[in-house]
């Protein structure tokens, strides 16, 4: 048995933990394992090599992934997705692990349908997955959290409000969940009615009991940050800043959290192939560690209010 590896996507903190996790069970059970460079894109350029300890060591508690991410459009081919499974097969390599996000698992399943074995591992800081969480989402949560705190700091200086805008793509939890643990004062996301009387209604309920820096956090890319934020000043009368964090969240070492969760989805990808099951998605469910349909895996709803 010969399986394969990759990382898809954007990166997440904890694919590096899952690569070393993969390789130290693959290695103890006499099995080569094979690292494809740059995600999707690397399948089809053919960057296929023997994953070795030289590979990963050193690196394993680092953020971003070791054998690189990519985005591919060439892979929403068919004709691209065939040059894959030929590079994989000339390597008599029948089994894939996919570390990434929804797009990643959509283009598993496009390698399932033409033959290929693949195990799905959730490696997203968006949260965008019918799992508890995703491979580094505790970890950019921690990141926005302390980078937002040194923000306050200026903001409370200046007794100015700040809107704050995070990653998470379609998905409003990393939004949530850090507007959560920094008591922000307004939360919006893509699910939220955006009023701006309202907004300035709370603001200035919070202003009114002596809060001198009030906090928006914003989810990305839906609205214009600074155009919103005009508004806000307009509606409040108070002055605003805005910032937009970027990959602050996604870089950095992984919390505890992640590295554990990182080691033990890439073990456990492995022993699911030498098991003889194959074509399911893994991640924690309800505190557990478990296998799931890779389709209803996509169907994610937010977790938090
Ligand atoms: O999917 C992870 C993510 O960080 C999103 O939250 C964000 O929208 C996107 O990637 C940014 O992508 P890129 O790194 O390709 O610009």
């Amino acid at each position: 048995m010969k399986i394969a590896i990759l990382t898809s996507g954007g990166d997440s903190q904890g694919m590096n933990l899952a690569l070393k996790g993969a390789l130290d069970r693959a290695t103890a059970k006499n099995i080569e394992l094979y690292k494809v460079r740059r995600g999707y894109e690397g399948l089809i350029d053919d960057e296929i090599s023997l994953f070795d300890y030289t590979d990963i060591v050193g690196r394993e508690n680092d953020g971003g992934s070791a054998i690189m991410i990519s985005r591919s459009s060439r892979f929403l081919q068919k004709k691209y997705q065939k040059i894959a499974i030929e590079n994989l097969r000339s390597k008599d390599i029948n089994y894939l692990i996919v570390v990434g996000g929804n797009g990643s698992f959509r283009g598993a399943i496009d390698l399932i349908k033409l033959g290929l074995n693949v195990i799905c591992v959730p490696g997203t800081v968006d949260n965008d997955l019918n799992f508890d969480t995703t491979l580094g989402f505790d970890s950019a949560a921690n990141n926005a959290i302390s980078a937002i705190d040194n923000i306050l700091d200026c903001t409370s200086s200046i007794g100015a409000g700040v809107a704050v805008e995070v990653m998470g793509r379609e998905s409003g939890d990393l939004a949530k969940y850090v507007g959560k643990a920094l008591n922000a004062e307004y939360v919006l996301t893509r699910d939220t009615l955006i009023d701006y009387k309202e907004i300035a209604k709370i603001i200035k309920k919070y202003l009114s009991i002596g809060v001198i820096n009030p906090l928006i956090i914003v989810q990305e890319k839906f609205i214009d940050l600074k155009d919103f934020v005009e508004k806000i000043e307009e509606y409040t009368k108070y002055k605003f800043k805005s910032q937009v964090l970027g990959y602050i969240q996604r870089g950095g070492r992984p919390s505890a959290y992640d590295r554990v969760y990182g080691y033990e989805l890439g073990v456990r990808a492995v022993d699911l192939l030498l098991a003889n099951i194959n074509n399911v998605a893994i991640g924690r469910l309800n505190g557990e560690l478990v296998t799931q349909d890779i389709e209803k895996s996509l169907n994610s709803k937010t977790k938090f209010m």
